[in-house]
């Protein structure tokens, strides 16, 4: 009887709520406050504990002691639960199921790593509107993506789930995501509650390990790591996920400055703050907490909404609550925050899944979409004209671990695509091959990227011997990065240099294809292949978008989001550094073989930089060929005297010199000269991707606000200095025209 009172008074509010004229957040929020007003203490509680799926029993969803289950995507059982929830629990508050749809649902996008090298901030919103579609049609209606973690280190694992190494990048592309995932309605049965994570500063973790410490001072954080986060929360991004490291010893899940301070009060975010998994009692293992209790005590205070798995909310709270540790307004609070983004979502009108109330998963504009995207984050770097394939080869050898991963390619963090979906380079170059009449020959030659042996020598040999063209696929699998799975040794894994000195040694062109979660390092490979395609994990479509590219249907456009080290030992190296007291040049560079016997150590005329590698990476950030050429010419800015609330217009010409139809990434870099603080060399503030048909030209044109050439000065102020910036516009990090303006 108590129960249907209580469903009835929910509904009566609802519908009056619903009834009224006015809509959006008043309404909502008042239909917040009169369920949180009829919730016992342990139905609050139970609003903050999310449970993986399959860990609990119907009792305890009656007793509306679950707020969230994560993991749970048999849309027939998720629909059994719901319906407890909405009809056998007291108050009817349906379960917000979750999953890690990181780059698609059953449609694999590339990794986002190589979405980033899109730099296409619209398509990588479309690729995120295909998997929250896949998604909501099985019943998940929150995903924990994007994670805008920026990262300097390729050891680390996640380096694939992020963005790369820039801020800004990292924003639009985080951005894009956002708005893919929860579309235009939130309420839309397609919308999906995004998460931005991890909050903040995983990509910092100690040596590319990951869980490891983060430390870094205030205006690094608040400079380069945090306006990506910023960005998402602007966005209208429902959730957050701190991170699971300490931040210069503060673990983020019990972390006030940063998600109390920052989150809450500095950026007035009002979405559900959710732990990583168990990350709350792991504050006990960090050494920040005595015991769970504590630990549950300190996320809490942390405003941490709900717990992610640990069960210490639904352990502690009440005991904190009744001590007085914690108050009933801190825990009205994260369950109001929780209630209202599921009346956002629209749960409580429309809870169940029917799964024919969508579009076919790998429908053929999902895969479209996937396609273009893997077409548009494959990166040239290497090309002496092996590429396009020409017109008079007639066979081409296939060879390598990577050509036909049908599971590998689909990359990291993959939970619902299927590998007898992925297209692999093999079948897809073998149908166009085909259609030209090209005959192809296969040779696997490693089992597994890392295999230490190459498994048939002879045959491997005799089929280089037999090519116009070998294609060389090489790469990691995809459990070689991702999560907890860093590498202290980022070269080609196992015999797969030994592979590459074999075909070499035939004297064939060939063309090498990477296919990695990571940027590895591969120096020594380079000399001996005539062109080299750096495709990463391109999901599903990464075959027929690779035969694309190969058989030069599509110019290559990808720019790399993140630079590439000629050494691991190089690392940290990335293109936005500051310029030091000693700044290094190809004249300082000593190099280790040069140095005379017995040579004095001084210190005159010595630059930063490596005596065996330089100060160079080996393809900076940004950097990306194609098969046409592009020229910029007559960069003008219209004024070089800007107040503070000016904006910088300029514009530049562009033309595609080359014979081929193709996209350029035009990228906008900025530097302040003279600051407080040094500011980095360069800093990418804009960037367009263009369509330019062989022989054409535009005038690409940027408005860039002065308000975003700030930094955060020594007494943590963000602040525009006057002074005078250089802005160069080109086509990587390491080109461009040049300008100068004046911030007065
Ligand atoms: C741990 C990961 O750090 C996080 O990114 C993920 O969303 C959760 N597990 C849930 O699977």
């Amino acid at each position: 009887m108590k129960k249907l009172v209580g469903v009835t008074i929910v509904l009566l509010l609802i519908l009056s709520a619903c009834s009224k004229e006015k809509k959006g957040d008043d309404t909502i929020d008042q239909k917040v406050k009169s369920v949180i007003t009829r919730m016992t203490i342990d139905e609050k509680i139970g609003q903050l504990v999310q449970k993986n799926g399959g860990s609990f029993s119907d009792s305890l969803i009656k007793a509306g002691g679950i707020g969230s289950i994560l993991n749970e995507i048999d849309v027939e059982t998720q629909n059994q639960i719901q319906k407890i929830a909405r009809e056998e629990s007291r108050l009817g508050i349906p379960i917000l199921f979750a999953r890690d749809v990181i780059h698609g649902f059953r449609t694999i996008m590339p990794i986002p790593l190589a979405q980033a090298a899109t730099w296409n901030s619209s398509l990588v919103e479309q690729g995120a509107r295909v998997a929250a579609t896949e998604a909501a049609s099985s019943g998940i209606r929150w995903t924990f993506s994007p994670m805008v973690d920026v990262c300097r280190d390729p050891r680390w694992g996640r380096i694939s789930e992020g963005f790369g190494e820039d801020t800004y990048l990292t924003s639009e592309m985080g951005a894009a995501l956002v708005r893919g995932y929860q579309g235009e309605k939130l309420n839309d049965k397609t919308s999906i509650a995004a998460c931005v994570k991890h909050f903040a500063a995983y990509g910092w973790t100690e040596g590319g390990r990951d869980y490891n410490s983060a430390n870094i001072p205030e205006n690094e954080l608040r400079d380069v790591v945090l306006p990506p986060f910023k960005r998402c929360a602007n966005e209208g991004a429902l959730s957050f996920m701190p991170t699971f490291n300490d931040i210069n010893g503060v673990p983020a899940t019990g972390n006030e400055f940063l998600l109390k301070q920052i989150l809450r009060n500095e950026w007035k975010f009002g979405g559900i703050v959710v732990s990583d998994w168990v990350s709350i009692i792991q504050l006990v293992t960090h050494g920040v907490a005595e015991n769970e209790k504590v630990a549950t005590r300190m996320a809490m205070d942390a405003t941490v909404d709900m717990d992610m798995a640990s069960g210490s909310y639904r352990t502690y709270l009440k005991e904190l609550i009744d001590e007085g540790e914690i108050t009933i307004e801190q825990i009205d609070e994260a369950v109001a925050r929780i209630l209202k983004v599921k009346f956002e979502l629209g749960l409580f009108e429309n809870p169940y899944t029917n799964p024919s109330d969508f579009p076919a998963m790998l429908n053929e504009n999902h895969l479209a979409i996937a396609k273009k995207a893997a077409v548009e984050s494959a990166v040239l770097l290497k090309n002496e004209g092996a590429l396009p394939i020409k017109k008079n080869v007639k066979t081409i050898a296939i060879i390598g671990p990577l050509a036909d991963a049908p599971h590998d390619q689909m990359g990291t963090w993959v939970m619902d695509g299927k590998k007898i979906n992925s297209v692999t380079p093999l079948t897809a170059i073998g149908e166009k091959a085909k259609e030209l009449g090209i005959k192809v020959i296969y040779e696997r030659a490693l089992a597994l990227s890392r295999s230490k042996e190459i498994s048939n020598k002879e045959a491997v040999v005799k089929a280089a011997r037999q090519a116009d063209l070998v294609l060389l696929f090489l790469g990691e699998e995809s459990i070689l990065s991702g999560e907890s799975h860093c590498l202290a040794n980022i070269d080609l894994p196992g015999a797969q240099e030994e592979l590459v000195n074999l075909i070499a040694s035939q004297n064939k062109p060939v063309a090498t294809i990477i296919m990695a979660g990571r940027p590895l390092t591969f120096e020594r490979i380079v000399d001996k292949t005539s062109a080299i395609l750096y495709a990463m994990h391109g999901g599903t479509m990464a075959g027929p978008a690779i035969a694309d590219l190969l058989f030069g249907i599509e110019s290559p456009s990808g720019k790399l989001p993140v630079t590439f080290p000629r050494h691991v030992g190089q690392i940290p190296i990335y293109y936005n550094h500051r310029n030091t007291g000693k700044p290094a040049n190809n004249t300082t560079w000593q190099k280790l073989d040069d140095i005379p016997v017995e040579a004095p150590q001084l210190s005159i005329g010595n630059t930063s930089h490596y005596l065996d590698y330089g100060f160079e990476p080996l393809y900076p950030f940004g950097f990306g060929l194609s098969y046409t050429t592009f020229e910029y010419d007559k960069l003008k800015i219209k004024s070089d005297k800007l107040a503070q609330n000016d904006v910088v217009e300029v514009a530049v010409e562009l033309k595609n010199t080359g014979n081929y139809d193709a996209d350029e990434v035009v990228q906008l870099y900025i530097r302040d000269l003279v600051a407080s603080r040094a500011r980095a060399v360069k800093e990418l503030k804009r960037f367009k991707r263009v369509h330019l048909a062989k022989g054409e030209n535009t005038v690409v044109t940027f408005e860039l606000p002065v308000s975003e050439l700030g930094f955060h000065n020594q007494q943590m102020n963000y602040t525009i200095e006057p002074g005078t910036f250089n802005l160069w516009i080109g086509g990587n990090s390491n080109a461009g025209l040049m300008t100068t303006f004046k911030v007065e």
